[in-house]
């Protein structure tokens, strides 16, 4: 019998965590080399591909003053994102919605969340996590970086109207990369 059996640790191949991601998404924010590398349009959103830790895909995105996202999931990727200039405002949802099977969907009155993310600061999510992310600002451009494992096998994009969650897209990596 061999006594060579090994005991330590198989190199690291195990898929990052949301904390990962979110770790990955505050120090890119914090690195000036990176985001001063991001063309800014003030029409319009602007994004540059990153590697991402362990296999996730990442963005470093412009968001001009006033435009957002709309709200949308990222299916069954988990994920984070931290502000590197300005200021971001998340609406989120706390639950986690059926992927499948419905077009329009009423919410409870209690779901709904906003957080406000100045520069160094970020946050992470779990799957089939609902939500919008916008620049409020009237003048200042904000960037930010965003991570997600499994890279996004397709974005839900929906409407909202009061309560009502209506289900408008399904975007798949063709449509944005
Ligand atoms: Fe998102």
């Amino acid at each position: 019998m061999s006594a060579s059996v090994s005991t330590h640790a198989p190199a690291r191949t195990a898929a990052p965590t949301a904390a990962e991601l979110l770790a990955f998404a505050l120090r890119t924010a914090a690195d000036p080399d990176v985001v001063d590398s991001l063309p800014l349009d003030p029409e319009g959103r602007t994004w540059i591909r990153l590697d991402g830790p362990g296999g996730s895909e990442a963005w470093l995105i412009g968001w001009p003053p006033g435009t957002g996202t709309g709200w949308h999931d990222h299916a069954e990727s988990r994920g984070a994102f931290a502000t590197a200039r300005g200021r971001l405002t998340e609406h989120s949802l706390t639950v986690r919605l059926p992927s499948e099977g419905w077009r329009n969907l009423e919410l409870a009155p209690d779901v709904d969340r906003t957080r406000s993310l100045g520069a160094g600061t970020g946050r992470a999510f779990g799957e089939h996590h609902v939500h919008e992310v916008l620049n409020p600002s009237d003048s200042e451009h904000a960037i930010s970086v965003h991570a997600y494992y499994p890279p996004l096998p397709l974005i839900r994009r929906y409407s909202r109207s009061g309560a009502v969650l209506r289900l408008e897209q399904v975007e798949r990596p063709a449509d944005w990369q």
